[in-house]
C-alpha cells in the first residue's frame, strides 16, 4: 500500500496518493483535489509543484548534483561531446560508435537553412538583439518545414527535432554575421557540430578559417553544460506551448522568448555586464552591499538559483574552462579576477550563506564567451542554441506521455465580484 497524504478542509477529510520517482522528492497526486474539495492549491512560481513526470534530467539542489539520464554532468563535460549528450537526451542511452556516427551524419545534413530564410534576416535592423532574431527565425521555420509539423507522427517529430538541433547554430551564426555586416557562411559538413558553428560565426569568405581545437572543445563543453535542466522556465514554456498541439518550431520559439529574460538565460549577458561595471576588485563591496539592500532592485547576476542551494556543478566546470581558454588564447581579462574575488566575498558573506546563494551556470560563462570573441548580446543566443536539444527532448517526452493534456492552471481571483454595467452618462 503506497503512502497517502491526508488533508483536512472544513467539513471534509480527503486523502491523496504519494507517488515516488527513482530518486528525489516524492509527489502528492492532487489531481482530484478540486473535484473533491472545490479548492485549488496556490503556488506562484511553482516552488512546490511538479508539472510532469520526466526521465531526462535530475537535479539535487542541496547536494549540487545534475544528472542527464543518470550520468553526472561533470563526467559528461569531461568525457563526452555535445552530439553524444544530444543523442543521450533524445534516446535515453549513450550511443555506440555506429549510432553516434549515424546521428552526427543526420544532424550534419540538416544544418543548411532554406535559402529564402536568409532574406528573412534583411527585415531586421543591423542592431537587432540576436535573441529577437532567434525568436523570429525559429518561429519562421514553421513556414518552411511543413513536412515535419504533424506532431502525431513520431517520424515527423524526430525530423523536426533533428532540424532544430542542426539549424540553431546556423541561425545563431547568421544573426551574429548580420549584426556585424559580414556575409553569411554556409555550413561545412567536414567540420564537427561545434567547429562548424565557430567557422560560420568567425570565418569570412576571403580566407580559410582554421578551427582552434582548444576553443572547439571548450565551446562544445559549454554547449553540454547548457543542454537541459529539468523543468526550468523556458522548458516549461516549451511544454506548455506543446501541450496545445502547437508545432515544434513554434514551441521552440516560445522557449527562446522565455529564456531571454535576465532572471533566466539572459543572466549570462547581465552577469558579464555587471562584472565589467564593477571593473575593479576594490569596487566589489559596494555591489555586494547593493545586492543585500532590500530597497535596491540590484541582484548579483549569475548568483542564486531556484533549485541549487549549493554550488551549481556547471559553474564549477565553467570556472575551470575559463583557465583553459585564457591559456589557449593568451588572454588575461581582469574581469575574471573580479569574478573570482566577487565569488569569494559573496560566499563568505552571511547574507549569501543564509539565503544559500551560489554562482550558477551564468556567472562565468560570459567571461569565456567574451574571451572567445562573442559580443555579450550573443551570450543568450548561445544558451538557446545549446538548450534546443533539451527543449526538443522534453517536448518529445511530453507528447509521448499518456497522461499529457493541455496545460491550464487556475487562479486565486481577487478582482471585483459581479456588478452591472453603468452607462457612460451616469459615471
Ligand atoms: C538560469 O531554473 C533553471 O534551471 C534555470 C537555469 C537553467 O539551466 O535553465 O539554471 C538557468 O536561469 C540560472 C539563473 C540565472 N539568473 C540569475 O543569475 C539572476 C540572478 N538570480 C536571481 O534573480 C534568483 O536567484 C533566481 C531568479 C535565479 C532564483 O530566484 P528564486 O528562486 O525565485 O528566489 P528568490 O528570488 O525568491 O530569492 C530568494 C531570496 C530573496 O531574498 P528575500 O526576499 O527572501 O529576502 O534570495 C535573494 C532574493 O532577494 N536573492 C538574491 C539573489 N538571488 C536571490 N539576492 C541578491 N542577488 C541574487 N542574485
Amino acid at each position: 500500500m503506497s503512502d497517502t497524504a491526508k488533508l483536512q478542509v472544513p467539513g471534509k477529510d480527503v486523502e491523496y496518493p504519494i507517488l515516488s520517482g527513482s530518486v528525489g522528492p516524492d509527489v502528492i497526486d492532487i489531481r482530484k483535489l478540486y473535484g473533491q474539495t472545490g479548492k485549488f492549491t496556490y503556488d506562484p512560481g511553482f516552488t512546490s509543484t511538479a508539472s510532469c513526470e520526466s526521465g531526462l534530467t535530475y537535479i539535487d539542489g542541496d547536494e549540487g548534483i545534475l544528472l542527464h539520464r543518470g550520468y553526472p554532468i561533470g563526467q559528461l563535460a569531461e568525457h563526452s561531446s555535445f552530439m553524444e549528450v544530444s543523442y543521450l537526451l533524445l534516446n535515453g542511452e549513450l550511443p555506440n560508435q555506429d549510432e553516434l556516427t549515424a546521428f552526427e551524419n543526420t544532424i550534419t545534413r540538416h544544418t543548411m537553412l532554406h535559402e529564402q530564410l536568409a532574406t528573412f534576416y534583411r527585415g531586421f535592423r543591423r542592431d537587432a538583439h540576436p535573441m529577437a532574431v532567434m525568436c523570429g527565425v525559429a518561429g519562421a521555420l514553421s513556414a518552411f518545414y511543413h513536412d515535419s509539423t504533424d506532431i502525431t507522427d513520431p517520424k515527423q517529430r524526430m525530423i523536426a527535432s533533428h532540424r532544430l538541433i542542426a539549424k540553431m547554430p546556423t541561425i545563431a551564426a547568421m544573426a551574429y554575421k548580420y549584426s556585424v555586416g559580414q556575409p553569411f557562411l554556409y555550413p561545412d559538413n567536414k567540420l564537427s557540430y561545434t567547429g562548424n558553428f565557430l567557422r560560420m560565426t568567425f570565418g569570412v569568405p576571403a580566407e580559410e578559417y582554421v578551427v582552434n581545437p582548444v576553443i572547439e572543445k571548450a565551446m562544445d563543453r559549454i554547449f553540454i553544460l547548457h543542454a537541459d535542466h529539468e523543468q526550468n522556465a523556458s522548458t516549461s514554456t516549451v511544454r506548455l506551448a506543446g501541450s496545445s498541439g502547437a508545432n515544434p518550431f513554434a514551441c521552440i520559439a516560445a522557449g527562446i522568448a522565455c529564456l531571454w529574460g535576465p532572471a533566466h538565460g539572459g543572466a549570462n549577458e547581465a552577469a558579464l555586464n555587471m562584472l565589467r561595471e564593477i571593473g575593479r576588485p576594490e569596487r566589489i563591496p559596494e555591489y555586494i552591499a547593493r545586492a543585500k539592500d532590500k530597497n535596491d532592485p540590484f541582484r548579483l547576476m549569475g548568483f542564486g538559483h531556484r533549485v541549487y542551494k549549493n554550488y551549481d556543478p556547471r559553474a564549477t566546470v565553467m570556472q575551470k574552462t575559463v583557465r583553459e581558454v585564457f591559456d589557449a588564447l593568451k588572454v588575461n581579462d581582469p574581469v575574471f579576477e573580479v569574478a573570482l574575488q566577487l565569488e569569494e566575498m559573496a560566499l563568505n558573506d552571511p547574507y549569501f550563506i543564509e539565503k544559500k546563494l551560489f554562482p550558477n551556470v551564468d556567472f562565468y560563462s560570459g567571461v569565456i564567451l567574451s574571451a572567445i570573441g562573442f559580443p555579450t548580446t550573443m551570450f543568450t543566443a548561445l544558451f538557446a542554441l545549446a538548450r534546443t536539444v533539451g527543449w526538443v527532448a522534453q517536448w518529445n517526452e511530453m507528447i509521448s506521455d499518456p497522461e499529457q493534456k493541455i496545460g491550464r492552471p487556475r487562479q486565486l481571483y481577487t478582482g471585483p465580484v459581479q456588478r452591472d454595467y453603468v452607462p457612460v452618462e451616469k459615471r
